[in-house]
């Protein structure tokens, strides 16, 4: 047997329903916020990633799905959103336009991570985009939209946080500065840290390993070195988000994996998710669109994992499959079954038929099992008379319906 590829899985139908709502829920809410739905390729030149996600990221240095076309071009499965939303902004001029560019896009990623609970190599997410304003309200809006999107999806239980990563004017000589602080203590660092020290020393911040979590509470923190547009920018989202009742919490070592983010940026997780309890996470990056060839325009989204909103949503019971099943207890009854069923159907509603012509007791089972709310029985005895017995699963009563009336019988039990 041929297994699906380790890190992929499938959304099998009684789950897709999950999916649907809250792929419904997003199209809904950033609706309101002014947003539209952008479509990307899945592929994309290796090029993008690694100028826009940066070359020293775990993303680029070891997870992505990367291939050689057939004319030798180097292509790259996208492990995330926001640099191919960047590049379709740009080649297409978005920002000429479009006066208020808010974007957002709902499809697979790829990542070639050690599968685990929550987290996976081709995974999917909700990617949301906002460009051209610089002011901090828009941080705020952008996070107000990321938790009412949460709520509205009937996620209740869980926590933001919130940090600053500076910018160009400051986080170089922060980075440097780490990088001293790192170096002088390099013998209580794991292996991994040692090398980050060198390539990317802010990732050392969020190390999860446990020896070394005591060094790291007293290494220099990047809120103590920002620069004072950086600074005042920080305490603006914060002031705003308290206007608004925001709860948050500042995460001083909230550095996030890619390596565009600049000032603002967020996570939010859940405790129900376990070890990957990152539901969402996202920042502004004021850099990345001039980096990648086009104008100086800000940007700031977020990104959500599906798998993992799913995962915690999933309490809610799987949906009736039907309103009505036919069941036929005699051959010539299989015929007006047929006919009947297409008649419900171009009434709208769902029908399902048995078409294998199984006995009575069989048939019920099965109505019971696809949740029918009605069963419509066809034997001799309802051919004769033209009236079919129509049986209400939730109460067990039967009636006796004429021929004919049964798509107005239906409807007023159903929608009435
Ligand atoms: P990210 O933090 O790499 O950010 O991913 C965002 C979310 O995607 C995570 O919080 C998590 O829920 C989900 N996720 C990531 N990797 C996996 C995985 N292997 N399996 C399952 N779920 C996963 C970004 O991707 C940025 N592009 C977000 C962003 C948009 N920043 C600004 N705009």
């Amino acid at each position: 047997m041929i297994r699906g590829v380790k890190g992929t899985r499938d959304i099998l139908p009684d789950e897709v329903g999950a999916w649907q709502r809250v792929e419904a829920a997003a199209r809904r809410l950033f609706a309101l916020y002014g947003y539209r739905e952008i479509r990307t390729p899945i592929f994309e030149d290796t090029q993008l990633f690694a100028r826009g996600i940066g070359a020293e990221t775990d993303i680029v240095a070891k997870e992505m799905y990367t291939f050689q076309d057939r004319d030798e071009s180097s292509l790259t499965l996208r492990p995330e959103a926001t640099a191919g939303i960047v590049r379709s902004v740009i080649e297409n001029n978005l920002m000429n336009t479009d006066p208020a560019l808010r974007v957002y896009a709902i499809g697979p990623m790829f990542r070639r991570e050690r599968p685990q609970k929550g987290r996976y190599r081709q995974f999917h997410q909700v990617d949301v985009e906002a460009f051209g304003v610089a002011a901090p309200s828009i941080d705020v809006e952008v996070i107000e939209m990321a938790l009412g999107y949460l709520e509205a999806c009937g996620l209740r239980d869980y926590e933001l946080v919130v940090n600053s990563v500076g910018d160009a004017a400051c986080r170089p000589a922060y980075v440097e500065t780490l990088r001293a602080a790192l170096r002088a203590n390099l013998g209580k660092l794991s292996a991994d840290s040692q090398r980050r020290t060198e390539t990317n020393p802010l990732r050392v911040l969020d190390s999860k390993a446990p020896e070394e979590q005591e060094l790291i509470g007293t290494l220099p923190r990047l809120v103590d070195h920002l620069c004072a547009a950086c600074r005042e920018h920080f305490a603006e989202v914060r002031r705003q988000m308290d206007l608004l009742g925001i709860q948050h919490r500042i995460d001083h070592r909230l550095v996030r994996g890619l390596d565009y983010y600049t000032r603002t940026t967020f996570e939010v997780t859940s405790g129900a998710l376990g070890a990957q309890s990152s539901v969402l996470g996202g920042g502004r990056y004021d850099g990345l669109v001039k980096d990648l060839g086009g104008p100086d325009l800000t940007g700031i989204g977020f990104a959500l994992g599906m798998e993992r909103l799913v995962m915690i949503l999933r309490t809610a019971a799987a949906a009736p499959r039907c309103d009505v099943f036919l069941a036929p207890l005699v051959a010539a009854g299989r015929d007006k079954a047929q006919l009947l069923q297409r008649e419900l159907r171009a009434a709208g509603f769902s029908v399902l038929l048995d078409h294998e012509g199984r006995g009575l007791k069989s048939q019920m089972k099965r109505a019971d099992k696809l949740q029918a709310r009605f069963v419509v029985l066809i034997g001799e005895d309802e051919l004769a008379k033209g009236l079919w017995t129509v049986r209400d699963m939730a109460g067990s009563a039967q009636e006796s319906v004429e021929d004919g009336r049964i798509a107005g019988y239906l409807e007023e039990k159903l929608n009435g």
